[in-house]
């Protein structure tokens, strides 16, 4: 896969190589089909017979999708609870009421549950496959694909960089599905109908937050909502009280002043003013009428950093962003026959980025995903990714150029 960026794929492969094989074919086999790689007994615990691979699938009871079924008056429980379990948890639950006959809390399982002997690797297997059972059905997800959603409105981009922006993206899905996927599912990007999808990343056209933000829907069971999960890029708020912090530490009086600010604010007793907006022009007047250092908010992909480098002050971004840059560069040259602008690049490398941060939770949480579950590791991912950097005047930065 030539042109990509390699700390992505380093951080991404791993993950995905981890969750599209093996294991999961081996357990799935299990369940449905009563076979795995090693000889497997199953006794009927009343009867003492030994029992056919079609008749001691799991599926067979607990139902396809492991919803479990009720039968006769014989109920099999569901075991999609296995899904909110540790890998270990889950291989303990599995044990037990395989081997043992005791389900949870220790209760004596009814001898229609048969006793199995599965060797180590096959219950792992199974365990895995467990943690991942599908129930209810979910919106986005089907049997063998999982549809991401994208959209770009608020990144400012045309209609040509906005394509080029998605190409990156689904060769990045192409080579996520080239390696069988995510738990044999095979990844869709959709850009329309995103009600759906499992999880939607939005570069949002908030003026509070630039770069993308991630949201997911609930089961059909649940209200038919969106679920937000935090933003890719920290807010300005939260990276001025970084700033205030790191400045107060190094004993310097802080002024923080509000983005509504109309006018340039005097700095008083302050040594450093931080001006939370994105308002260069006016940030650049207090730095003309003051001593103090001014910092203000970049727009992380670089699109005021040009203007900035003639004022006076330091631009806080929420990314590295010098990192970036290089990044940029390398990427532009990965793919001259694109022709992509540094600030086109830039934006597709933060949606690379999110897309990697999607992955990762997705493939920790299992194949079966509930909105708010996968919501909230979604959203310690992006915050564990967070960065800050600070660009003081005159470093020349490039990313805006055209
Ligand atoms: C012939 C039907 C049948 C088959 C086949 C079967 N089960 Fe069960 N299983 C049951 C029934 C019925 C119960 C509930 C017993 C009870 O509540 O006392 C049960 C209970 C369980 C429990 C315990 C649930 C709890 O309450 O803690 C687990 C775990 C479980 N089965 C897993 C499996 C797995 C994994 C397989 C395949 C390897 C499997 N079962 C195959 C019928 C079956």
């Amino acid at each position: 896969m030539p042109g990509w960026p390699r700390g992505l794929l380093l951080s991404l492969t791993p993950l995905l190589l981890a969750a599209g094989g093996g294991e999961f074919d081996v357990g799935r086999s299990i369940y449905r089909e009563g076979q795995g790689q090693d000889p497997i007994v199953a006794r009927h615990r009343e009867f003492d017979v030994d029992l056919e691979p079609r008749n001691r699938a799991c599926a067979r009871c607990h139902g396809a999708d492991g919803g479990g079924t009720r039968e006769g008056g014989v109920v099999a429980p569901p075991l999609t609870g296995a899904r909110g379990m540790s890998p270990d948890g889950a291989l303990e639950w599995l044990t037990a009421a395989l081997s043992t006959g005791r389900g949870l809390g220790g209760r004596a399982l009814k001898s229609v549950m048969p006793a199995y002997g599965l060797s180590e690797r096959d219950q792992r297997a199974l365990a895995a496959y467990l943690r991942t059972l599908p129930y209810p059905p979910e919106p986005g997800l089907a049997a063998d694909s999982l549809r991401l959603g994208v959209t770009l409105d608020g990144a400012g981009l045309d209609a040509e960089a906005t394509a080029a922006v998605g190409l990156l993206m689904q060769r990045e899905i192409d080579a996520i599905n080239r390696q069988g996927g995510l738990f044999g599912r095979q990844l869709v990007l959709a850009d329309r109908d995103l009600a759906g999808v499992v999880v939607t990343m939005a570069w949002a056209a908030d003026p509070a937050a630039t770069g993308p933000r991630f949201s997911v829907r609930p089961p059909v069971s649940d209200r038919a909502q969106e679920i937000a999960c935090g933003v890719l890029h920290p807010p300005v708020s939260e990276q001025a009280r970084w700033l205030a912090q790191h400045l107060n530490e190094r004993g310097r009086r802080v002024r923080i002043v509000e983005a509504e600010a109309r006018d340039a604010p005097s700095a008083g007793e302050a040594e450093a003013i931080i001006y939370k907006g994105r308002d260069i022009a006016l940030a650049a007047g207090m730095a003309n009428n003051k001593t103090g250092d001014i910092f203000a908010f970049s727009d992380l992909v670089g699109g005021q950093l040009s203007s900035a480098a003639q004022a006076p002050l330091t631009l806080v971004t929420p990314i590295d962003i010098r990192a970036q840059m290089r990044r940029v560069e390398q990427l532009q040259r990965d793919e001259a026959a694109m022709g992509l602008s540094p600030r086109t690049a830039s934006i597709a490398l933060e949606m690379l980025r999110a897309l990697a941060i999607v992955a990762t939770a997705l493939k920790q949480q299992g194949r079966r995903l509930t909105g708010v579950e996968l919501c909230q590791r979604i959203s310690v991912l992006a915050r564990e990714s967070w960065r800050f950097s600070l660009l003081p005047a005159g470093a020349s930065p490039t990313l805006d150029q055209p």
